[in-house]
């Protein structure tokens, strides 16, 4: 499932390539201006005054620019990023050792932090309030519990589920930023400066082209144009024009809305199966066989945000956008 070349989770092998594609400031940093503009004013207000800057939740799906940010945050104000995740933080420990290591204003940053479990998420509730520690020295009647001082840090949380965060954290953040997919122009331009990082030659029509099909998502505008610089080196003179941008788009079985086979089979199962719909969500994961949750996180949301499926309360249509889009004749009711 997750070798989907449209998957907006980073592949396997992607993770040292994404490094040197991340902007390092805020003004290389492309689109999602109302989030730049906020963090901008933030940064500059907290180096004015000297102070760290508020804890930060970024959220949104996959491939938007989470991780991303938390270093750029690290490097507008200066200071060491430390970075972890939710389900890296097994005991209470672990945190503590983390949090009494930091320097004064670094950021520490989790990915993931809606899967802290609860234990972790109550050392980090007066951590992120008074920059202190509560440890339980000793055990039974003579146990006496201490305060120890951290120095003042940053926490920049991400998560793709804001919904999955408990609120006692959620409204420890002073700062709750929600990352939005991409316009396609933004997506061009993302395009545009990875090319000239790679090195590869792209004319403007063709990073439209990748933009197009790229789900409103960075990490897979900047997959798409890696998988199509090796077609235009092996069938081309290297240079990406927008006919080999879209010949080799469609050979890699990416369409022109950026969708692929599986969003196909669920959308066609819709309408050969069930008329369009409505139809349960359990019945469709049967029909195509693929599990309920896994087409709820992973293929839905991008087919309800281009307005290709609603949900009713009594299950999932297709619009007549679809039918459009598959060039079929929408079926009278
Ligand atoms: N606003 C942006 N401008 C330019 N490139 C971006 C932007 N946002 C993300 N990227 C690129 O997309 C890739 C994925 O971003 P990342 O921050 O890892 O996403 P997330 O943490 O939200 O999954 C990065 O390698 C980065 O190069
Ligand atoms: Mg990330």
């Amino acid at each position: 499932m997750d070798d989907r070349i449209v998957t907006g989770d980073a592949l396997h092998e992607e993770e040292i390539i994404e490094q040197s594609l991340r902007p390092q400031i805020l003004d290389q940093y492309i689109g999602q201006q109302k989030v730049k503009s906020h963090l901008d004013i933030f940064i500059k207000a907290a180096k004015l005054r000297s102070e760290t800057l508020d804890h930060v939740l970024l959220y949104g799906p996959p491939g938007l620019g989470k991780t991303t940010l938390a270093s750029i945050i690290a490097n507008e104000m200066g200071v060491q990023l430390r970075t972890t995740s939710g389900p890296a933080i097994e005991r209470p420990g672990d945190l503590a050792a983390i949090l009494t290591s930091l320097e004064p204003g670094d950021v520490l940053f989790i990915d993931e932090i809606h899967r802290l479990n609860r234990s972790v998420e109550e050392v980090l509730y007066p951590a992120m309030e008074d920059f202190c520690l509560d440890i339980v020295i000793g055990k039974g009647p003579s146990a006496r519990s201490v305060r120890l001082d951290l120095p003042p840090f940053t926490l920049v949380g991400a998560t793709t589920r804001a919904g999955l965060l408990s609120s006692p954290l959620r409204d420890r953040f002073g700062v709750l930023s929600r990352l939005e997919y991409y316009e396609e122009k933004d997506l061009a331009s993302i395009v545009e400066r990875t090319a000239h990082i790679l090195d590869v030659e792209i004319d403007k029509n063709a990073t439209f082209e990748l933009a197009r099909r790229a789900r409103g998502t960075p990490r897979i505008a900047n997959r798409l144009l890696r998988r199509v610089r090796d077609f235009a080196q092996v069938k081309g003179d290297g240079r990406i024009t927008e006919a080999l941008a879209s010949e080799s788009l469609e050979m890699l079985q990416v369409d022109r809305l950026g969708l692929d086979h599986i969003d196909h089979k669920l959308l066609r199962g819709i309408i050969e199966k069930f008329r369009g719909g409505p139809v349960g969500l359990d019945t469709i994961a049967a029909t195509i066989g693929e599990e309920s949750h896994t087409i709820e996180d992973v293929y839905e949301p991008y087919l309800l945000q281009i307005g290709f499926l609603q949900r009713t309360p009594r299950g999932r249509i297709v619009t007549h956008a679809v039918y459009e889009h598959f060039q079929m004749e929408v079926p009278e009711r």
